[in-house]
C-alpha cells in the first residue's frame, strides 16, 4: 500500500469512525486522497469569505517603526479573536512606544540601526526572545540557555546589520518553544536597507498596502473556537499538525486587490506543515516572480510558478495583478505533494502501535483531516478595486555576493533517527555539550546529509546566514523544481538561515564564521519542525573567538 492510498483508508476509516455523515460530503483532493469537509477547512474554495487581517500603523500586529528609543516587549497570556471573530486564549508580546499600543509588533527598523528592547516575561514558564535571522552577539540571540523566569527581565541591545530583508521574532523557551510559538509568541521583524527603498519606489510599494506580510499557519481549535495544542507521542515525533490554516490568523481569508504588482512577504509561521506555494486561476498557475528569500533580496527576480516553504522560512514574491481582469479570482494555494514519510511514518506506526497496544491512527487525530501534502488554499485574491502601479520590475535587486569557498573547512552533519529521537550527528540537545565547533573569520561548507528513513527536516543555523550550494540525491519532486544550478531551487537562493532537507537527500552549503563580536560564540543549530526542536533536535553551534 503506498501512502497516497493508505492516507485516503486512513481517512474514511476515521469518517465514519466518528459518525460524521459520508453520503454527499466526500470532496477528492487534487492529490486523490478522500476528504471530507469541515467547518472552516481550507479545501473548499466557498469558505473563503473573512477578510485578511491587514497590520496597521498600531494595534495587533501594528508596523512599528523603531528608531532610537528603547522598547519593552511584555509577553503575557490574553486572547486573541481568531475563528470566526471568537476569542481565542493567545500569546502576546505587548508594548507601548511613542503614545500607541502594540500587541505582536511588526517591527521596522533600519540597517545600521541600534535596536534596544527589554523583555520581560509576564507568562508562569520561562521565555526568551530570538531574532530570527539576524546576525547578533551570541548573548542577544535569545539561546534557549538564555530562558528567562517568570516575572524576569532580558535587556537586548544590538546594531542591525544584516541586508534588508524580512527576518522574524519569535520565543525560543526551553523545551516550550513549540507551545509558545503555536500560542501565538512571534512575528516580523522587517529590515530596510538601500536596495529595498530602491525596489518600493520603483513599484511603488507600499508596507500595509501593496506590501504585505503574511504569515502561513496551520492549527487546530476546540468546539469552542480555542487554540487547542495537544501534541501525542507520535505528534511529538512527527510535527503537529492543524487542520485550519490561517494567514495572518484569518481562517479562509479573502482580500480585495487592484490590478498591479503586489509583494508578498511569506513567512511559514507554522510548527510542522511544509506548503508548496502556487497562484492558481481556476486550473491555470500563474507565474509569479521570487525577490527574495531568509536573508532579503536575490540579485534579481526569478520567475516561478511553484516553490516549497518549510517551517522558518520566507519567501518573499511580486505577483502582477495587472494581468487579471475586474472581477478575476486567483487563489494563493498550496499544492499536493509527497510529505515523503513514508518509511519513517510507517515505521513508527508500527513502533507506537506496538507499545500503545493499538492502532495509532485509530483516534479522531484532526491532523488526519488535512494531512500532510494535501492541496489546499490559504487565500483568496479577488480584483475588485482601482489600482495603478508601475508595471515595470526592475531587472536588478541587489547583489548576492558568493562567499568564497577555496579555503574552505568541509563538515558532514547527519540527520537522522535513533530510538525515536531525532539526532544531528548522533546527538541531541544538551546545554553544556559543544557538538559543533567552528572558527571565527573561517569559511565552511557543509553537507547535511538526511537518512532515507527519515521526514523532511527544515535545519536552520541560529547567527549568520548561509548560502546553498547543491542538492544531491534530492526526491524527484523537488529535481523537478531544482533548475537554479547544482540541483538547486528557487527557495534555496540568495541568503538562507533555514534549508529544507528531504529524505536521502544532501544539500551542502556554505556559511562565512566572520563576526567582529567579542569572545567565544555559542548560537544553536536545530531543526525548525518545531516538535523536533523541543525534543531536542539542536545542538550548540560555537565559534571560538
Ligand atoms: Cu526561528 Cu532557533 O529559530
Ligand atoms: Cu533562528
Ligand atoms: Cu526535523
Amino acid at each position: 500500500m503506498n501512502r497516497r492510498k493508505f492516507l485516503q483508508y486512513t481517512a474514511s476509516t476515521l469518517a465514519i469512525g466518528a459518525g460524521l455523515p459520508l453520503a454527499g460530503c466526500q470532496d477528492t483532493n487534487v492529490a486523490g486522497a478522500a476528504f471530507a469537509p469541515y467547518a472552516h477547512d481550507p479545501v473548499r474554495a466557498e469558505n473563503f469569505t473573512n477578510p485578511l487581517f491587514i497590520p496597521g500603523a498600531e494595534g495587533p500586529f501594528g508596523v512599528l517603526n523603531v528608531a532610537d528609543m528603547p522598547l519593552t516587549l511584555k509577553t503575557h497570556a490574553a486572547t486573541f479573536p481568531i475563528l470566526g471573530g471568537r476569542a481565542s486564549p493567545f500569546l502576546l508580546y505587548e508594548t507601548s512606544y511613542a503614545g500607541k499600543s502594540y500587541q505582536n509588533p511588526i517591527l521596522k527598523i533600519k540597517r545600521g540601526g541600534r535596536f534596544a528592547a527589554t523583555l520581560q516575561n509576564g507568562l508562569n514558564e520561562p521565555t526568551i526572545i530570538h531574532w530570527h535571522g539576524l546576525h547578533t552577539p551570541a548573548n542577544m540571540d535569545g539561546h534557549p540557555n538564555d530562558s528567562i523566569a517568570p516575572g524576569k527581565n532580558y535587556p537586548y541591545a544590538f546594531t542591525i546589520n544584516n541586508r534588508g530583508g524580512t527576518y522574524w521574532y519569535h520565543t525560543h523557551a526551553h523545551h516550550l518553544t513549540a507551545k509558545q510559538a503555536y500560542g501565538g509568541l512571534a512575528s516580523f521583524f522587517i529590515v530596510e536597507d538601500d536596495d529595498e527603498l530602491q525596489l518600493a519606489r520603483a513599484l511603488d510599494l507600499k508596507l500595509g498596502e501593496t506590501d504585505l506580510p503574511l504569515v502561513i499557519q496551520d492549527k487546530r481549535f476546540n468546539a469552542a473556537g480555542e487554540l487547542v495544542y495537544q501534541p501525542d507521542p507520535m505528534e511529538k515525533m512527527m510535527g503537529y499538525l492543524g487542520d485550519i490554516v490561517l494567514v495572518n490568523l484569518t481562517p479562509n481569508a479573502l482580500h480585495e486587490i487592484g490590478p498591479r504588482i503586489y509583494r508578498f512577504r511569506c513567512l511559514n509561521g507554522s510548527n510542522a506543515r511544509v506548503y508548496k506555494l502556487a497562484f492558481v486561476r481556476g486550473k491555470e498557475q500563474l507565474e509569479y516572480q521570487v525577490i527574495g528569500t531568509d536573508g532579503g533580496l536575490l540579485d534579481r527576480p526569478y520567475p516561478a510558478k511553484e516553490a516549497f516553504l518549510a517551517p522558518g522560512e520566507r519567501l518573499d514574491i511580486l505577483f502582477d495583478a495587472s494581468q487579471l481582469h475586474q472581477g478575476d479570482t486567483v487563489f494563493l494555494k498550496s499544492l499536493a505533494f509527497d510529505p515523503m514519510e513514508n518509511d519513517g511514518a510507517m515505521g513508527m506506526m508500527g513502533w507506537m502501535g506496538r507499545i500503545m497496544g493499538k492502532n495509532p491512527m485509530a483516534h479522531t487525530n484532526s491532523s488526519m483531516r488535512l494531512a500532510d501534502g494535501l492541496e489546499f488554499n490559504l487565500l483568496k485574491l479577488v480584483v475588485a478595486k482601482a489600482a495603478q502601479g508601475p508595471r515595470e520590475t526592475p531587472a536588478r535587486l541587489s547583489q548576492v555576493q558568493p562567499i568564497d569557498i577555496k579555503e574552505a573547512t568541509a563538515r558532514t552533519v547527519r540527520l537522522e533517527m535513533a530510538h525515536m529521537r531525532w539526532l544531528i550527528n548522533g546527538e541531541t540537545f544538551r546545554t553544556d555539550a559543544f557538538p559543533i565547533e567552528a572558527r571565527r573569520n573561517t569559511v565552511e561548507v557543509w553537507d547535511l546529509h538526511n537518512a532515507e528513513h527519515s521526514m523532511p527536516h527544515p535545519m536552520h543555523m541560529h547567527g549568520f546566514q548561509f548560502q546553498v550550494l547543491a542538492r544531491q540525491n534530492s526526491p524527484q519532486q523537488i529535481r523537478t523544481l531544482g533548475v537554479h544550478g547544482s540541483g538547486r531551487t528557487v527557495s534555496d537562493l540568495g541568503w538562507k538561515d533555514t534549508v529544507l532537507v528531504w529524505p536521502g537527500e544532501t544539500v551542502r552549503l556554505a556559511v562565512d564564521f566572520s563576526h567582529d563580536f567579542g569572545g567565544d560564540q555559542t548560537y544553536v543549530f536545530h531543526c525548525h519542525n518545531l516538535e523536533h526542536e523541543d525534543n531536542d533536535m539542536m545542538v550548540n553551534m560555537r565559534v571560538r573567538a
